[in-house]
């Protein structure tokens, strides 16, 4: 039989020490960026705007439906090369989720009259959502990258994103983030498990922190491009 989370004896609240002080690792270098670097973080330059014009949450979710569109394709591929069938089955879950993320998002940007084939990803977000994410070489490194660091960013920002958005795509923004909330845990649970040696707690840590950096870049580059296009 194959193993799930839900069949799993031990709770998905459970997770490993190494797991938390990641996440610890990756909170404060978001703090900083929230409080002495706000051109790192989505929303807090844009505080004072509120609601969001109509040309940044365009902007913004042409962003978010991208990425759900490649978390698509970059799991699946991952999927030819995950042994840990618990994990298997756990990403197939999470690609179903991120195709209702995709389809429900793509439906408000075309509804805004906005096309995503019409938008293109700056340089320093597809070195990191498509690069990166894409040639990421095992589990544990997909795992630490995208569902411990790359989810719980994206929890974070939705965060304090969504108070500036219109109602209904604030609706849809709260359908979507338990869901992450839930990619975001799987992660934690699987990293506890198959994370046993020393060197697998590194290459965790490794790979979740370059997320960091890369999401650093990227947010800067997109929050340049929207105070030029609102200038
Ligand atoms: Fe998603
Ligand atoms: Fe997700």
């Amino acid at each position: 039989m194959v193993e799930t989370l839900a069949s799993s004896t031990d709770s998905i609240d459970t997770w490993a020490d190494f797991v938390r002080s990641i996440e610890a690792e990756l909170d404060s270098h978001r703090d900083r960026a929230f409080v002495a670097a706000p051109e790192e973080a989505f929303a807090a330059a844009a505080a004072v705007r509120k609601p969001w014009s109509k040309a940044r949450v365009i902007e913004w979710l042409s962003f978010q439906t991208y990425y759900e569109y490649q978390a698509i394709l970059f799991i699946s591929k991952w999927l030819q090369s995950t042994p840990e069938t618990d994990a298997l089955v756990l990403l197939c879950q999470q690609i179903e989720d991120e195709a209702n993320h995709f389809n429900w998002l793509n439906q408000h940007l075309e509804q805004l009259g906005a096309r995503l084939s019409d938008w293109q990803p700056l340089p320093e977000i597809v070195d990191w959502v498509e690069t990166f994410y894409g040639s990421l070489p095992d589990t544990i490194a997909r795992l630490a990258a995208h569902n411990l660091a790359g989810e719980s960013g994206a929890c974070r920002s939705f965060d304090s994103i969504v108070p500036f958005l219109p109602e209904d795509l604030q609706k849809t923004m709260r359908r979507i983030m338990p869901d992450e909330h839930f990619h975001l845990k799987l992660g934690r649970r699987i990293l506890s498990k198959y994370c046993i040696t020393d060197k697998q707690k590194a290459q965790a840590r490794h790979y979740a922190l370059r997320v960091a950096e890369l999401e650093t870049r990227a947010i800067r580059a997109f929050n340049s491009k929207l105070a030029a296009m609102e200038a």
